[in-house]
């Protein structure tokens, strides 16, 4: 019709009041395929048939935010905020919806980091990511640190959005358990801190997934207290090396570890990770892992003793022999497909459940799984804290994470089908009632948002959003109703405003 072809015009026109022409692009710019693709991390969206932003915003300051929120509302034009592009189903960027107008709020420019070590606080912007975080906090002080994830080129604007597990989440938690303000543009374009917004809001942000609050241009961190020097190691064990056995023993040592232990597992190409994080020195480690789990057979020489930030390099990398310089590497070259899922396991699964997913390991399709320990602080706090409800009584969390390099259909059928296949077959052996999965490993599978007239349905959302957030769906929903009741922050799984009692 003529008002939707006229729309993209009269918002670019809008647009250019508040924010210099450069910073738009249109795919009518050569800068477009360049921004547009400056943070895809995921090829599966690449494709030429992705519907695409009608315009790329790359905001340098808060007021281009605003004006961007404003312009959209009054235009019809939606507004995609992205801060890493990391979202493994790409709706940063894209959309599922061939017909929907929207721009994409690039918060890439958003990546100050300011660390006050005296206070152990940082404010740090959307935009920045983990490893440009973790080095900029190791340089003001190594006996601080944050808890945040492993993948250093993830943006804090989603992360923290989602929650943010890493290896300090056993001592200290979720990213998100550890802010203490934000700055928001909400969906009047208004900007709004934590007193300003008042606790219902600011509890929202902190876990309820990216994009359906509002835009977060920033986060004033809690930082965590770590001994200058903790210990790593990296164990590897094949199947004839017992490692069927140990993973079943591992299930239910690790999440009863002292606190300052994480032990992780990564089953890759039919070998399996034993990865450690410890708080302490070697010495202490190794007497520790032979009383409780001797089994594993680990001896003084696999630990290695650094500093945490040259730990956050080594789980990134592998490695510690890197220079603390590759963390600021953005790494925006898109180079894998990616899909992921992931679980929650409350009770052990038998031997012969790991035996028959071994198996399934085995064939050319199949994914990484990474076993993530709970327990510890993850164990300690309520579910009802911050939106993430995963806590007492989980062991661990499974992540199916298949990465895979070659174009073409025939291998995208085949890895996708080997995830969800494993995924149907586990069903049986992890949480029910709902079956509980992690926000930030997004999930199209689980279900998609539909309109019951301009809003988003509440009641189609639980299918997907009651797995997520288990009982904060509902709260989250009377935030979302409180601060954006026309629904203009929306995407395939946004959470709906609650409907009104009638
Ligand atoms: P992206 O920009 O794609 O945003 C993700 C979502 O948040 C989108 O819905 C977006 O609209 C919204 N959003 C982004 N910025 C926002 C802002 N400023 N305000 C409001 N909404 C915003 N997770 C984890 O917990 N531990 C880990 O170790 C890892 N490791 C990991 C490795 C790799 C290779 C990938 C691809 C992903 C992970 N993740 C992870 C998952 C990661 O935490 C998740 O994808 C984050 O949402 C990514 O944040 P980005 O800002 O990079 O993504």
């Amino acid at each position: 019709s003529k008002t939707s072809s006229a729309a993209p015009d009269v918002f670019l026109s809008c647009l250019a009041v508040d924010i210099p022409h450069r910073l738009v692009h249109t795919p009518a710019s050569s800068s477009y395929a360049e921004h547009l693709f400056s943070s895809i991390r995921n090829l599966r969206f690449v494709a030429p048939d992705t519907p695409r932003p009608l315009a790329i915003v790359a905001a340098a300051e808060p007021k281009h935010v605003q004006a961007t929120v404003r312009c959209g509302r009054r235009h019809g034009v939606r507004v995609r905020t992205r801060s890493g592009g990391h979202d493994y189903e790409g709706i940063s960027y894209t959309s599922l919806d061939h017909h929907e107008r929207f721009a994409v709020l690039d918060l890439a420019a958003f990546r100050s980091i300011r660390v006050d070590a005296p206070r152990a606080e940082a404010w740090a912007g959307s935009g920045a990511t983990l490893g440009e975080l973790y080095f900029a906090i190791g340089a003001a002080n190594r006996t601080l640190a944050f808890p945040a994830g492993s993948c250093p080129t993830v943006c804090l604007g989603g992360h923290l959005s989602g929650g943010g597990f890493g290896a300090l989440a056993r001592k200290y938690g979720l990213s998100a358990d550890n802010v203490v303000d934000a700055v928001v543009v909400d969906a009047d374009g208004r900007l709004q801190n934590r007193s300003t917004m008042g606790e219902d809001y600011f509890w929202a942000i902190r876990g309820g997934g990216g994009e359906s609050f509002g835009v977060v241009l920033a986060w004033k961190l809690h930082l965590v207290r770590v001994p200058e020097t903790v210990t790593l190691f990296s164990i590897r064990r094949s199947r004839n090396q017992s490692a069927i056995d140990l993973i079943t023993r591992w299930q239910e040592i690790s999440p009863v570890l002292p606190w300052d232990l994480y032990l992780r597992v990564v089953v890759d190409k039919q070998q399996a990770y034993f990865v450690a994080l410890f708080l302490g020195s070697c010495g202490r480690l190794h007497r520790l892992i032979r009383t409780r789990f001797p089994d594993l057979g680990m001896t003084q020489q696999d630990c290695e003793e650094v500093s945490w930030v040259q730990s956050t390099v080594f789980f990134a990398f592998d490695s510690t022999a890197m220079p603390l310089e590759v963390l600021l590497q953005r790494g925006n070259k898109r180079q894998s497909y990616v899909k992921a899922k992931s679980d929650h396991v409350q009770v052990p699964m038998p031997r012969q459940v790991w035996e028959s997913t071994w198996a399934r390991l085995e064939r050319p399709e199949a994914a990484s799984l990474m076993l993530e320990p709970y327990g510890g602080f993850m164990g300690s706090i309520s579910s009802s804290v911050t939106p993430f409800p995963h806590r007492k009584g989980n062991l661990y969390q499974l992540q199916y994470y298949s990465e895979w390099f070659e174009n073409g259909s025939a291998t995208l059928k085949k890895r996708m089908k080997w995830v969800r296949d494993l995924y149907k077959e586990l069903e049986p052996y992890v949480s029910k009632n709902p079956r509980a999965v992690y926000v930030n490993y997004r999930d199209l599978d689980l279900g998609t948002n539909k309109l019951e007239g301009n809003v988003t349905s509440y009641a189609n959302a639980r299918a997907w959003g009651e797995k997520y957030f288990k009982g904060n769906f509902e709260r989250l929903a009377a935030v979302k109703a409180m601060v954006d009741p026309e629904d203009f922050f929306r995407n395939e799984q946004s959470i709906p405003p609650l409907p009104t009692a009638t």
